[in-house]
Formats: C-alpha cells, structure tokens, sequence
C-alpha cells in the first residue's frame, strides 16, 4: 500500500482522520507537525517565533521527505502545499485525500483554539489564504472528501470505500 497523506487547511480534521483511519488499517501514523517537533526540539509556536516561517516550511519539506512512502497514515500541515516542490513530492509518492473545509466551518472548529501561530496571526487574512491554498490542495489530491457537518466515522468509511 502506497502512504495515504492527509492535506487540508487547519481544522479540516487531518490529524482525527489520520488517528482513525491508523486504527482501520493498522498501519503506521506519523503526522509531519510533530515530526517536526520531536527532530528539532522546539514546539510549533516556538518555530515560528524563534525562526519565522520560513524556516519553518524548510524543516517541513525535510519531515516530509522522510516520511515512509508505503504502508504509514500521515497527517501533514495546512501549509504542506506552500511549496512546489512539495507539491510534486505528494504527487509523485503518495495517495493524497484532501480534507475539503468550508469557511464557515473551520471557524466554529477553531474559534477557541490558541495553538497555531497562524491562525491566530491578527495580520494574516485566513479566509483569504484558505482562497489560495484550495487550488494547491486540489492540485496534489487523488482523493477529496468534504468534511463539513460529517463526524470522524463517516469520513473514513467514505475514504475506505474509495480508496
Ligand atoms: C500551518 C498549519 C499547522 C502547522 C503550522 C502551520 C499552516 O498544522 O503546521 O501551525 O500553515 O496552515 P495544522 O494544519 O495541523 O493546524
């Protein structure tokens, strides 16, 4: 089986989806945030507060290509489709499923959410950034599933079935 990486924006449900569906499958689970985390020994707000984002995508791309391309269930970053070359990296490696967000709902998901240097980031435009991220995320997806008004049960029958 070719690794199932699961992309979409943050709140689109990647890391419940990808515990869920390691449960299903009993393959391997591996979420790039916290790879990130464990080889670099600084907590995501912490990254981007010491580093900026930049370093912060650069450490992505490295966790990234580390990943197993067989057999493993990985959960990834909302901004894992930032670069190209990641891009081209989940075409060419991996069975991609696109968590498909609306609007509206990420923001009931996140309304108290605290941890993401982004998202809470008074000077970006999320919703904006939601605008130009959708064609990246569509670009590397086999698979697009829309999450809105749908629990965690449903969305991986619906992966499982299509897969
Ligand atoms: C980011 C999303 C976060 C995390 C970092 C940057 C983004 O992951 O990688 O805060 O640029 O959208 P989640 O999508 O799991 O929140």
């Amino acid at each position: 089986m070719q690794s199932i990486y699961l992309v979409g924006f943050m709140g689109s449900g990647k890391s419940n989806v990808a515990v869920a569906l390691h449960q299903k499958l009993n393959k391997q689970l591996l979420d790039t945030d916290q790879m990130i985390v464990d080889t670099y020994g600084l907590t995501i707000p912490e990254i981007f507060q010491q580093k900026g984002e930049e370093i912060f995508r650069e450490y992505e791309t490295s966790v990234l290509k580390q990943t197993p391309i067989k057999e493993a269930i990985i959960a990834t970053g909302g901004g894992i489709i930032e670069k190209a070359e990641n891009r081209e990296w989940l075409k060419e490696n991996g069975k991609v499923i696109f968590l498909k967000t609306s609007w509206e709902e990420i923001n009931r998901r996140l309304v108290d959410d605290q941890s993401r240097p982004i998202w809470n980031n008074q000077d970006r435009d999320k919703q904006q950034l939601l605008v130009e991220r959708t064609p990246k995320y569509l670009e590397v997806a086999d698979l697009i599933v829309e999450t809105d008004g749908k629990d965690v049960h449903s969305i991986i029958e619906e992966i499982a079935d299509k897969l």
